[in-house]
């Protein structure tokens, strides 16, 4: 029976009444814990990384605290081994490369920084799943997600050109998942077209589907050193004030055959979640982007929150929104605090 269709509850004798308590579910932490409706799988949530080209780096992110830049050495296989030891099976890499140029030239080199730390990767022989990043942002001089035409626009052909290289560099190098993020319009058409014609047919795509042109991105810009030098994303990132539009993003990458969807940020974008989820029935992930983790982070370190209860409360409101992937900084320390291991 659905709460509506309770009969009209008359206040005079509710008291006596016990039949409609909704407290007595909540008297002891083991009886809310049997009637909860949703948990934090650490098998479904992702710990991204940045690695950068170098020797010997761990460098910690300032507006990022707990989060570094590793090289593709000793540093990146420790980071790496805590990860799994956690009981995370999934990582998103970023990379950062030394040499920027207007085409971005790097993000699709053979021995570019990402595809060092994928092979590395894949002779640890750990059995992590990677999933790698594809956008140009941090490979170009300008700082924007794609190839600029002569009128400093974002051109979107060429731009898809380019995405196909990476995808296919990243797969040989041996991504699990590829992940566009550059919100080119076909995007996903032009990477499975590209993947498919090289022999990587069994390689999914991970779309940043409802990807929106969002303040939050900011520490990550710090993090990627990937911040546009003029102009800003939202000729291609979406605009914050649609819902709708959301909806026929995740259409379109879907018929294009993106095998999961991401919507992102995460907490302002709670409803998209939910209706993407009431629409479509591929896996859904949302990413707890840089900005959310500092905000959260930031007020901790000052003793205005308690951080391990936001980070729960915060993680729990995306599954039950409808996530099944969470991509989040967060990852290791819910790992952690779930296995009760100390970071
Ligand atoms: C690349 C990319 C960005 C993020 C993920 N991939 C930055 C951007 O679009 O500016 C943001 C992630 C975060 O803020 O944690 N385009």
């Amino acid at each position: 029976m659905k709460p509506n269709q309770l009969p009209e509850l008359d206040h005079s004798k509710k008291l006596n009444s016990n039949v409609r308590l909704p407290r007595r579910l909540r008297s002891s932490a083991k009886l809310r814990d049997l009637v909860s409706e949703t948990s934090i799988d650490i098998r479904k949530l992702v710990m991204p990384i940045f690695v950068q080209e170098g020797k010997g780096i761990r460098t910690q992110i300032q507006s990022m605290p707990g989060i570094y830049r590793y090289s593709p050495d000793k540093e990146l296989d420790r980071e790496l081994q805590e990860i799994s030891d956690l009981g995370i099976n999934t990582v998103l890499l970023f990379g950062l490369p030394n040499k920027k140029d207007a085409f971005g030239s790097q993000s699709y080199d053979a021995s570019g920084i990402v595809q060092q730390a994928l092979e590395r990767i894949k002779n640890l022989n750990n059995d992590l799943v990677i999933i790698s990043d594809v956008c140009m942002c941090e490979y170009t001089d300008h700082g924007h997600c794609g190839i600029l035409s002569t009128d400093g626009k974002v051109d979107n052909a060429k731009t898809l050109m380019s995405l196909g290289r990476i995808a296919v560099s990243h797969a040989r190098a041996g991504a699990d998942i590829i992940s566009p993020s550059a919100m080119m319009d076909d995007q996903v058409s032009a990477i499975r077209t590209a993947l498919d014609s090289e022999g990587f047919s069994s390689v999914p795509i991970m779309s940043y589907s409802a990807k929106f042109a969002s303040s939050f991105y900011g520490p990550f810009r710090e993090a990627a050193d990937s911040a546009p030098s003029f102009g800003d994303r939202r000729t291609y990132q979406m605009d914050y004030r649609n819902l709708r539009e959301s909806m026929k993003e995740i259409e379109l990458d879907i018929q294009q055959g993106a095998d999961i969807v991401m919507v992102k940020p995460a907490l302002s974008y709670l409803d998209v979640i939910r209706e993407a989820r009431t629409n479509f029935p591929v896996p859904i992930a949302t990413y707890n982007v840089s900005g959310e983790y500092s905000m959260i982070k930031a007020a901790a370190l000052n003793g205005w929150i308690d951080e391990e209860r936001a980070v729960d409360e915060i993680l729990l409101s995306m599954k039950r929104a409808g996530a099944d992937i969470i991509i989040t900084y967060f990852a290791k320390e819910s790992a952690s605090r779930s296995k009760g291991m100390k970071l």
